[in-house]
């Protein structure tokens, strides 16, 4: 039996068959596989996670009780649950993504969206039941007194699920996402929005990314639940329960990236980059391709900018790496076109014989990705809203020169603000003059100003965080 266990919908690894019937390993993506990936195997974890895709199912069925360390694959103590497609489909792409993602990070077009009628019972039918096979799975593995920590809005009833099974655990949950302002999150159902608090509530300890993601969701329990909440002692008290909030921000493990980013795979990036942008200056991005991310304003500031100052018209390039992310939701596969429209008529503007102004790329390349942190003059992270946001931490401690351009709205602003160029994500003007003065920012400043957001972006590595949480739990 084990004695910590996490939670959380996807895993440290997924799988695919070739076309031979091979399956193959890869490491999954994400803020929070990133975060807990090599915490977890080192310290003996054991992780639960679903199987995302039929190639995952096709791994569990090989592995006794889905226990992928088990049948030989060298992942650490690893259950990945195989949920039936159709209440996974439901419960991750109409609930979690669709539903309660939209809410957190404010994405609804508010005229058209969101309507809940009896197709969404439906589905919130299969979320429960989604929910409710992780909370099984973690009372059948839990030692006695076990410490429990289950993450992100996937899996909002799992605690007070996990805690009618097992009074004994110890159970935290953690919100990798923003919270949504009480006005906001009562678009869902009453019942929904009551459900989700109560289910969080089932936790002893909820934990945040930033002091304003824990705030918002305070008020939520005390707007939709009338709960008491003792803001002094970040506490929620709900039907003769105390539940504490906690604040653990998270962020990189600076030595790790640094051994990473110095492997020969991302030297030959830096190369190939360099022959294809020459000695110009490099204003970097890298995202999923993701709505909250605003990559399409991002864009339209870059073509901005680029009008206001025709001096650096052949001097600047513009990177953009959006990866692919949800594309089973239509509106991840608009906002990958818009995206792309968008980076087309800045070609079309501004690029002449000799000069390509922007280079967009929407293929998954880690290395790449390293390599084009490692060559930064300028990083822009400019999201509508975000739970913390590593780009912004992992950029500063590869580059050695980067002004960081960053959105008020990330919650990684609470600690790097003071030292980035603090924009309004709405605001494509401003956006543009930023990316100006990060451009022109003296030689001495910028190295100033990395030094500093090295230090904050490192502070709380991953196991630090980990800890924090498990020490929450007593
Ligand atoms: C965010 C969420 C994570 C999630 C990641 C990737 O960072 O907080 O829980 O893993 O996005 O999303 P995906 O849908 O690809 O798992």
């Amino acid at each position: 039996m084990n004695s910590v266990l996490v939670a959380s919908n996807r895993g440290p690894v997924s799988f695919t068959v070739s076309d031979d019937g091979v399956l193959t390993m890869r490491r999954g993506g994400g803020g929070l596989v990133s975060g807990l990936s090599g915490v977890a195997k080192d310290d003996g974890v054991l992780w639960v996670c679903a199987a995302l895709s039929d190639d995952d199912r096709g791994a569990v069925r090989l592995s006794p009780g889905g226990r992928l360390d088990q049948a030989g694959y060298d992942t650490g103590p690893l259950r990945m649950l195989d949920i039936p497609a159709t209440t996974f489909h439901r419960a991750y792409n109409a609930v979690a993504n669709s539903t309660l993602w939209f809410v957190n990070h404010l994405l609804y077009d508010i005229p058209n969206a969101p309507s809940f009628g009896i197709r969404f019972a439906r589905e919130w039918e299969s979320y429960r039941d989604y929910n409710g096979a992780f909370a099984l799975a973690l009372a059948e593995e839990a030692g006695h007194g076990a410490r429990v920590m289950v993450q992100d809005y996937h899996l909002t009833l799992t605690p007070a699920m996990l805690r009618a099974e097992r009074p004994d655990l110890r159970i935290a949950h953690f919100s990798h996402t923003p919270w949504a302002p009480p006005e906001y999150f009562s678009l869902l159902p009453d019942e929904v929005a009551g459900e989700v608090l109560e289910g969080i509530l089932g936790a002893d300890h909820a934990g945040f990314l930033a002091e304003r993601w824990a705030a918002a969701f305070m008020d939520c329990c005390e707007a939709v639940l009338g709960a008491e909440v003792d803001r002094a002692a970040r506490s929620v008290t709900h039907e003769g329960r105390t539940t504490r909030i906690g604040v653990h921000s998270l962020g990189v493990d600076g030595a790790a990236l640094w051994e990473r980013a110095g492997e020969p795979d991302v030297e030959s990036h830096i190369t190939a980059i360099r022959e294809q942008v020459g000695d110009r200056r490099l204003i970097v991005r890298i995202d999923r391709t993701e709505l909250s991310k605003n990559i399409v304003r991002g864009l339209v500031a870059y073509g901005e900018f680029l009008a206001a100052h025709p001096e650096w018209h052949g001097r600047v390039v513009h990177l953009a790496f959006a990866y692919p992310s949800r594309h089973d939701l239509p509106e991840y596969r608009e906002y990958t076109a818009s995206v792309q429209r968008c980076a087309q008529e800045i070609e079309n503007e501004f690029a002449t014989e000799d000069w390509d102004p922007l280079i967009l790329n929407v293929h998954d390349d880690y290395p790449r990705s390293l390599a084009a942190y490692r060559m930064a003059d300028v990083l822009l992270v400019n999201p509508i809203r975000d739970g913390m946001n590593l780009v912004a931490k992992e950029g500063p401690v590869l580059s050695p020169r980067c002004a960081l351009v960053l959105s008020r709205e990330a919650g990684a602003a609470a600690e790097l603000g003071p030292y980035a160029l603090m924009v309004n994500p709405y605001d494509i003007s401003g956006t543009a003059d930023a990316l100006h003065r990060a451009l022109v920012m003296p030689e001495d400043e910028r190295r100033a100003r990395r030094d500093k957001l090295r230090a904050a972006a490192t502070a709380l590595p991953p196991q630090k965080w980990l800890a924090a949480q498990l020490d929450a739990l007593g």
